[in-house]
């Protein structure tokens, strides 16, 4: 599998705290891995540096094999890198097909075009009856779709989510599982960050630990979320129970 993303000894710190330190990992087109680990692990920050919404200290991040360290977000982006933000922050006046239209624009500078791909992204997501409705007057759930529309309607090669999921029941969890499996068939890959344990199980394919900054684990779900050095991280302490919360 041809290495879609590749990151090498990546490293950054915010005054005293390392927050990434020589993280290396690398992401196959067509793949979905999902990038776990306790809260101010780094995932967060891993995202932005690949983004390029931060600059690393020190590392590679390659996309296509090609060097992405330095470009601009917008640069990234237009090389087929989408990002949805952990907290969601759709622009509240505007409503939700414009939301998606800013996205949208990146690759269809026709207004007309762009709008046309933009309600076909809605439709996507399962959006299409909120089209026209400010996106501040939506749910939890419904702006993580937007959130996640915004990002799809750039056109992505690689897709990062940072937790979709949190705050979702059950039911709307199933769906956006659904979700990202259906825009991977389609040829998206996706790199995702996610507490929820049981999505992280049932919908990637492999599984990148990061704890304190560092790769910790990698593999199979089933693997990691039984690696004691996995448990560890998240609890404390070796065997008191496992990582599902
Ligand atoms: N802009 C910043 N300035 C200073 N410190 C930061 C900044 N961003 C993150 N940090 C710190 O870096 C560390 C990693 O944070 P990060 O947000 O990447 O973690 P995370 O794994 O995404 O956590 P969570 O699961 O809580 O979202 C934390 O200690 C955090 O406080
Ligand atoms: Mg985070």
């Amino acid at each position: 599998m041809a290495a879609l993303l590749e990151v090498i000894g990546l490293a950054k710190q915010f005054g005293g705290v390392q927050a990434v330190k020589d993280l290396t990992f690398a992401v196959g087109e067509g793949e979905i891995v999902a990038l776990i680990g306790p809260n101010g692990a780094g995932k967060t920050t891993a995202f932005s540096l690949i983004a390029g919404a931060l600059r690393p200290d020190a590392g590679q991040i390659r996309f296509r094999g090609r060097p992405i360290v330095g470009l601009s977000p917008h640069a990234i982006c237009a090389l087929g890198v989408a990002r949805t933000f952990q907290i969601v922050r759709p622009f509240p006046r505007l409503t939700v097909l414009r939301n998606v239209m800013v996205g949208a624009l990146l690759r269809h500078p026709e207004v007309q075009d762009a709008t046309a791909h933009a309600r076909a992204v809605l439709d996507e997501v399962g959006l299409a009856g909120k089209r026209d409705q400010p996106a501040g007057g939506l749910t939890l759930a419904e702006r993580k779709r937007l959130e996640l529309a915004r990002a799809l309607a750039t056109g992505p090669a690689l897709l990062l989510l940072d937790e979709v999921m949190a705050g979702l029941n059950a039911t709307e969890i199933e769906r956006l599982i659904e979700l990202i499996r259906a825009i991977n068939r389609r040829g998206v890959t996706v790199l995702l960050i996610e507490h929820v344990m049981r999505a992280v199980m049932t919908v990637s394919g492999r599984v990148v630990v990061l704890s304190g900054g560092q790769l910790i684990a990698e593999g199979p779900p089933s693997r990691v979320a039984n690696d004691p050095v996995v448990i560890e991280a998240y609890l404390g302490e070796p065997d008191s129970g496992d990582i599902a919360r």
